[in-house]
């Protein structure tokens, strides 16, 4: 028997239903990323990139000229300044920055807070650097944090807390009032905060997103980290940055030298000239929301339950008025019965709890959206 270091990783959630919804040729609202393409200016920099020649290794912090253009971004959305020399890494995804800034700091026993559900990426890198996963489950009728609750499960042994705001699987937010008591909570710890903020451009109904950034006593103990595969259509390009101050980037950069050293020289280039266009992503949040605003106007006579989205690209449905399946259940029979994919919610639980909930991907094109409505519409 293989004495694993991940005992309890298996195939994922993702892969399962995938194949599933391959099988039977469903609409696929499961895996979150667009079905349509990039901005052709985009695509046209990164074939440049190539043909000039940018083809061989970048430095290990990422191109200078992406740094810049980074960091004049989070000042001018945030009013923080990251210096590009030593405060901003890019990394080859977000999912390697999360990966990093864990291994970084996490000894065996630390302890790491990690609000359920959650994004799944998290726990096996705290467990594999021997870390404890400490989840606080968040009630299904809102998702909210109760900052009691987290007051009351921090202490000495806790080393670092995971937020993702705008949220995945839950497409809620986190307000200030959140970031506030966050702040307030960790004044005089030590604990690291790492803020997965890969949606940060899909924020809607008019709410700002509330970076670390903006907040200046997280911010000083904080690792932000993003994502250009979810902010430009692209989420094969996989890449992203991470942001930190310069003691925390350093501890950082000592563990990103020998994952992956560098990232993709060619890409590095498109991105870093597309990003001088604030357009590029500004409208991202009205794109975006009009989605939302499509796809659920599309099923409203349904029988699902459905509270807005308030940012990312997914809608989480409550089918309690349709069955009393459990989630999985329900889930693989939409695919084989109606032939519609989404992800059962209960897989990013504490223990698998399942609320009868699944989350859809609205990052489809209307014909899309329209043949998931029309199904969704029949149940
Ligand atoms: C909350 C969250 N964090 C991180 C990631 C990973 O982003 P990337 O594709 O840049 O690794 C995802 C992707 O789905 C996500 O939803």
């Amino acid at each position: 028997m293989m004495d694993s270091k991940l005992p309890n990783v298996g195939t994922t959630i993702f892969t399962t239903i995938g194949k599933l919804a391959h099988k039977h040729n469903a609409v696929n609202l499961s895996q979150g990323f667009p079905n349509f393409g990039a901005d052709a200016a985009l695509l046209d920099l990164a074939q440049q990139a190539i043909s000039s020649g940018h083809n061989q290794y970048a430095p290990m912090q990422g191109i200078y000229s992406l740094r810049e253009v980074i960091a004049d971004k989070i000042e001018s959305l945030y009013g923080r300044y990251y210096h590009p020399e030593n405060e901003i890494t890019i990394t080859a995804s977000a999912t390697q920055g999360i990966f990093t800034a864990i291994s970084a700091f996490i000894k065996p026993n630390d302890e790491v807070v990690v609000f359920k559900p959650a994004y799944d990426c998290y726990e096996p890198a705290i467990e594999l650097c021997g870390g404890i996963v400490v989840p606080i489950q968040l009630e299904s009728a809102n998702f909210k944090i109760q900052w009691d609750v987290f007051k009351s499960t921090i202490s000495h042994k806790t080393k670092m807390v995971i937020i993702n705001t705008p949220h995945n699987p839950t497409g809620t937010i986190l307000s200030k009032e959140d970031m506030t008591q966050l702040q307030l909570i960790l004044e005089g710890t030590d604990i690291i905060v790492v803020s997965d903020e890969v949606y940060e451009h899909l924020v809607f109904d008019g709410n700002q997103h509330e970076s670390v950034a903006k907040y200046k006593d997280l911010a000083t103990r904080s690792i932000i980290c993003a994502s250009f595969g979810k902010t430009f259509h692209v989420t094969g390009w996989k890449m992203g940055y991470c942001a930190a101050p310069k003691e925390l980037m350093a501890e950082f950069q000592k563990v990103h030298q020998y994952v992956v050293f560098c990232v993709n020289h060619p890409m590095q280039r498109a991105v870093a000239e597309y990003l001088r266009t604030p357009e590029n992503y500004l409208g991202l949040n009205q794109f975006y929301q009009q989605k939302r605003d499509y796809f659920l106007s599309a099923i409203e006579d349904s029988r699902f339950i459905k509270t807005p989205s308030a940012g990312t690209y997914f809608q989480v449905l409550d089918y309690s008025k349709i069955t009393a399946e459990n989630d999985i259940a329900y889930a693989e029979r939409l695919i084989r019965e109606y032939k519609i994919a989404s992800i059962p919610i209960s897989v990013f639980n504490l223990n698998k709890q399942d609320n009868q909930q699944l989350r859809f991907c609205f990052a489809k094109t209307e014909e899309t959206l329209d043949k998931a409505a029309e199904i969704l519409n029949t149940l």
